[in-house]
């Protein structure tokens, strides 16, 4: 089964509008119309507009890294999924560990800004990972299985070829420490199965599963050999061009 793979720059709270259209124009310079991997950028909410005319006619594609699950209405601060269309994205960052971590965000929450993002045509990308504390008291699969199945509640199989996991072990998101890919592998496999048990083996092969938490240059090579690793988010080294362009390189030639 081949899987394109996704390589997903997640910028989180950095990059003005212009320093992010930079940077974008950096990415769909290399990127151009090759498709060989699928590439991802998620900017903050106010750069999504300038970063998607910079990538417009590039095979690069626009993310968010959040959004709320009602059409419109009275919830200040907050993002539809309508706004993220309009500005031409395709992918949407949910769950992730510091959006659970300091706003609280539950799996029933996650839930539902999963089915919505997909009843709106955006193509949700869950992120899930234990602590420090959880892997070391040996509860890594069974955390991730909760968040697994909690943020994939309700989604039907026909949905899941547009669902895009990520596995991002808490303790090494921007740490430095970055999973062996033998570890990671064990997840992934994992995750795997727990796909193929609720949608069937045929439909969880489809599934791309992503690695992130510290994957740079030196180590995404060895990471995307690993048979269930599909690609990366990946935070810090998606915040200089060379370091993002050179995952992507390593995108491509992984096999
Ligand atoms: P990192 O972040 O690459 O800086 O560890 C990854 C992420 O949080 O998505």
């Amino acid at each position: 089964m081949s899987r394109k793979y996704l390589i997903a720059g997640n910028w989180k709270m950095n990059k003005t509008p212009a320093d992010g259209a930079d940077l974008a124009k950096e990415i769909a310079h290399f990127v151009g119309k090759d498709e060989a991997a699928e590439v991802v950028v998620c900017p903050t909410a106010v750069a999504l507009d300038r970063v998607a005319h910079v990538i417009e006619g590039t095979a690069v594609k626009l993310g968010a890294q959040n959004l709320y699950p009602k059409a419109s209405g009275a919830y200040t601060g907050e993002i539809s999924a309508e706004m993220l269309r309009a500005v031409f994205a395709k992918y949407v960052i949910l769950g992730h560990s510091e959006r659970r971590e300091y706003f609280g965000e539950t799996d029933a929450f996650v839930n539902e800004k999963v089915r919505f993002s997909l009843e709106c045509s955006l193509n949700p990308i869950l992120c899930i990972g234990e602590t420090l504390e959880q892997r070391e008291a040996g509860e890594t699969l069974e955390v991730v299985k909760t968040q697994l199945l909690g943020g994939l509640e309700g989604v039907e199989e026909a949905n899941m070829p547009k669902v895009v996991i990520a596995y991002e072990p808490v303790w090494a998101i921007g740490t430095g420490k970055t999973a062996t890919p033998e570890m990671a592998q064990e997840v992934h496999a994992a995750i795997r199965s727990l796909l193929a048990e609720k949608y069937g083996v045929g439909t969880a092969e489809r599934v791309r599963i992503l690695y992130g938490g510290s994957m740079k240059p030196a180590n995404a090579t060895e990471l995307l050999a690993q048979k269930d690793i599909d690609g990366g988010l990946i935070g810090g080294a998606s915040l200089e061009g060379k370091s993002f362009c050179d995952l992507i390189a390593a995108a491509r030639s992984a096999d």
